[in-house]
């Protein structure tokens, strides 16, 4: 057996990318401008998201202007989009500027229903939303951004048919682990709390 508890070291890692689901984020800028951008920083707790954002990126810019995204969810199989997107930015006055992001990565754009920015039509969870809180963190180093999901939208291959459910069987994330891109693997069991358990 593996066991985890007997031998440690202190080490000085360059990030801590424990692995985080990665999500693409698309927001509009004042003049209409789409930018999509992949975030790993980010998590949920019920209704809200809460990223982790570089304060100097076209996405905080947008979201300071106008609060609204769509949180796009990739499977496994967008990593490679999900890289080309990494090395561009759609700050015009930066190198690496990608005006067209969507074009970049050969990814479809769908119109949302409740915010300006489109979704993302290749990711299976679409979560329409609007930025509640932008603010500092404490090293003055990154901006923490609070969002309120208002719709979600869930591909048919991912549900249980006739609920309201994502089927874990059936959905895997995209997991940024220290810099290497992975999808889930067997299932190990469930929560006691799981409202989709198999017999
Ligand atoms: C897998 C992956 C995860 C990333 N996670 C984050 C993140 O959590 N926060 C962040 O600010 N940038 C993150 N980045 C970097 C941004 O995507 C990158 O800085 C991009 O240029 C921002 O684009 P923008 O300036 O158009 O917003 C990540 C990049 C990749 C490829």
């Amino acid at each position: 057996m593996n066991d985890d508890r007997t031998s440690h070291r202190v080490v000085e890692p360059h990030i801590l990318y424990f692995g985080t689901p990665v999500v693409l984020l698309s927001t509009i800028d004042p003049d209409g401008e789409v930018n999509l951008a992949p975030i790993s920083s980010a998590w949920a707790l019920d209704r809200t998201v809460v990223l982790g954002l570089g304060p100097d990126g076209q996405t905080s810019r947008n979201l300071a202007a106008r609060p609204e995204l769509v949180v796009n969810v990739p499977g496994p199989g967008l990593w490679r989009q999900v890289e080309r997107l990494g090395a561009t930015t759609g700050r015009a006055d930066a190198p690496h500027f990608v005006r067209d992001k969507f074009g970049h990565a050969g990814l479809t754009a769908q119109p949302s229903e409740l915010v300006a920015p489109p979704r993302v039509a290749e990711c299976p969870l679409q979560l329409e939303a609007r930025a509640a809180d932008l603010r500092a963190d404490a090293t003055g180093e990154f901006l923490v951004v609070e969002v309120h999901v208002l719709r979600v939208h869930a591909a048919d291959s991912i549900t249980v048919p006739g609920t309201d459910y994502v089927e874990p069987a059936a959905w895997s994330p995209l997991v940024y682990n220290f810099r290497h891109y992975f999808g889930l693997g067997a299932e190990l069991g469930h929560s006691a709390r799981s409202r989709t358990p198999r017999a």
